[in-house]
């Protein structure tokens, strides 16, 4: 979603900030817009589109020291240039950028307008820039807390004071806000890619907190104005990540380092002699897991489906009941709440507020959420009672991949540690890692049909309304086959339960009509043969992800693609990548803004 980058230093902020906007594309946007301080006043420049427009009518010439940036993905007002960020108060005194929502703007901006203000924009976030001018007596600082006191709703801002040239003022709450520490410079920014290349020393604000930052110093107070010590922490992986490399696209990148990206995520965790995993950020002892009788997972989209396998192999290895609830629902449900329950808060960005709210809600109620998520120092595993990261590295498309295998590893993980306390045996503890450990090699065994997917890709491009069908484990698998291909090809899919098919959907089946059959080797295989005859008998036209020994499907099927075989509770892992990567063609052969889909944005930080 919105994305925001502040910077002052040595250097000319110009440059700095437009590389810094450019970093956060992949969050999702429709304009972007920077101001800096320039000879004596606030020099603005915002339009709609990609960053490039923005930055074609910025002077080569202009140069200043402190600026601030922004990428908007429009909630409040349209997409227009007026709309975008920064805005500026009345008498362009001071400038905001903003991220969040503001729940009372309409009552603000009334007050505002019977004082006189004028209004440029039908944002939220200009209420803002207005009331700092109101509320300025001479001091930046104190009116920015005075501003922020008014405000209800979530933000992240930067402001800019054009008569307090030596610094900015940053206040966050649920709408997250990092500083760079570099040498006689320093940035602030919603998320670090955006100033990776410059400083790898951060430092996370928290919710309520104020941060005046200066060129080579910062203070952060909370709202009551009194100091918080904090941490400097180190960034842990490399600008290089945010490569595309020689990919042509961030997606087909992020697909091909599932690998890697899974050994990540099981990296010493396994205690392979006694068969069964750790995890030290769990935070509880073997008594409290014993204890667990329920477990619950909380999520959004993809990291929904990661929780809805992970149900199926919490449930198979360790017997312990697994409900997956999507956040945005649970949290207006009232939940029950067990006392041995542990819930688990799924998130790749860890910043996705329905998730987040729903962690808090369940918290509230005095219950434990784990995080399993991956962008580290993100708020829910800040604020959560301990959990897992997955550690897959920066994820910069908005459709997420690597990200998915690597929570799934993730549950594999936590299941074996849960079920070799309950029914697993250490043989099967061992076999099972030994099978987890194949799982990268078998899935490079997959990327090498690249070819034959992209030419199935092109066939199945002129086809609409896409039928993704799976049983037991592999449902999710189809369900996230679906939103795959409809996040960034645009095509119309929905992934059912095949059992469910005559239930309703057969009705949709006809000629032209492409149906994805996700058939490992398990034991509803032959379930699953008597479905793909039913389709067929219809008319479909069918695909099938199976295993190269099963001649059945393949004689029944007009297109197949091959995953090795493997243990079936692991077998999510293999038959999503066929349908990431067919999904990824599809796209390109439409020609879709793969890496950015349309309306999309990769962290979903409002409501
Ligand atoms: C799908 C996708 C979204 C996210 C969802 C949750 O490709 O990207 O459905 O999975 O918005 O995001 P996180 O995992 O960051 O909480």
């Amino acid at each position: 979603m919105c994305g925001i980058v502040g910077y002052i230093g040595k250097n000319n902020c110009l440059p700095l900030l437009i590389e810094g906007l450019k970093r956060l594309e992949y969050r999702g946007y429709d304009s972007s817009g920077i101001s800096c301080l320039h000879q004596g006043s606030i020099s603005t420049f915002k339009k709609t589109g990609k960053i490039v427009n923005m930055e074609a009518t910025v002077p080569k010439s202009l140069s200043a020291t402190i600026g601030i940036g922004h990428t908007r993905w429009a909630t409040h007002g349209g997409v227009t240039d007026e709309n975008s960020h920064p805005h500026l108060s009345q008498n362009n005194k001071f400038a905001i950028v903003h991220n969040g929502i503001i729940e009372n703007y309409k009552t603000l901006k009334t007050h505002l307008e019977n004082d006189g203000y004028t209004f440029r924009s039908s944002t939220d976030s200009e209420v803002i820039a207005h009331l700092l001018e109101k509320n300025y007596t001479g001091d930046f600082e104190k009116s920015f807390h005075k501003t922020l006191s008014l405000l209800e709703g979530t933000y992240g801002i930067v402001a800019l004071s054009l008569d307090n040239p030596d610094y900015l003022m940053i206040g966050r709450k649920g709408s997250p806000l990092v500083l760079g520490i570099g040498n006689d410079e320093m940035f602030v920014a919603s998320d670090v890619s955006a100033f990776l290349g410059h400083t790898k020393q951060v430092v996370y604000l928290e919710d309520n907190e104020i941060s005046k930052l200066s060129i080579n110093n910062f203070k952060t107070t909370d709202f009551t104005l009194e100091e918080k010590k904090k941490e400097i922490a180190t960034i842990d992986w490399d600008i290089s990540e945010l490569n595309k490399n020689n990919f042509e696209h961030y997606l087909l990148k992020e697909i091909y380092e599932q690998p890697e990206s899974i050994r990540r995520a099981f990296a010493g965790r396994f205690m392979e002699s006694i068969g069964t995993a750790k995890l030290g950020g769990l935070n509880m002892t073997p008594q409290e897991l014993i204890n667990i009788d329920r477990v619950g997972v909380i999520a959004c989209g993809t990291s929904y489906h990661a929780g809805l396998v992970g149900s199926y192999v919490l449930e198979e290895l360790a017997r312990v009941p697994t409900a997956v609830h999507i956040a945005s629902e649970i949290r207006y449900k009232n939940p029950i709440v067990d006392k041995n329950s542990v819930y688990f808060a799924v998130s790749q960005s860890g910043e996705t507020i329905d998730t987040f709210l729903a962690m808090k809600e369940f918290q509230r109620k005095g219950s434990r959420v784990l995080g399993i998520c991956n962008v580290v120092g993100s708020t829910i595993p800040r604020e959560s009672n301990g959990g897992v990261y997955v550690h897959s590295g920066p994820e910069i498309s908005v459709a997420s991949t690597k990200a998915f295998t690597s929570q799934l590893t993730v549950f594999y993980l936590f299941s074996l540690l849960m079920g070799r306390m309950k029914d697993v045996s250490q043989q099967k503890g061992i076999e099972l890692i030994q099978a987890l450990k194949m799982i990268p090699e078998q899935i490079e065994e997959i990327l090498k049909s690249t070819e034959k997917i992209q030419s199935i890709a092109k066939e199945y491009s002129k086809l609409d309304n896409f039928l993704f069908l799976g049983r037991g484990i592999s449902y999710p698998v189809a369900l996230e086959g679906a939103l795959k291909l409809k996040e960034i090809s645009y095509r119309h899919a929905e992934g059912i339960p095949a059992g469910e098919i005559k239930h309703g959907p057969i009705a949709l089946i006809d000629k032209n009509t492409p149906v994805i059959f996700i058939v490992p080797k398990d034991h509803l295989q032959e379930k699953m043969i008597s479905n793909i005859e039913e389709v067929k008998a219809r008319g479909g036209r069918l695909l099938a992800i199976c295993t190269p020994n099963n001649q059945r499907v393949k004689e029944l099927v007009h297109d197949y693609i091959e995953i090795p075989e493997c243990d079936p509770l692991l077998s999510p892992l293999l038959s999503i990548i066929p349908l990431q990567l067919l999904a990824y063609y599809v796209a390109k052969e439409l020609g879709c803004d793969i890496d950015q889909p349309r309306n999309l944005a990769k962290s979903v930080t409002v409501e």
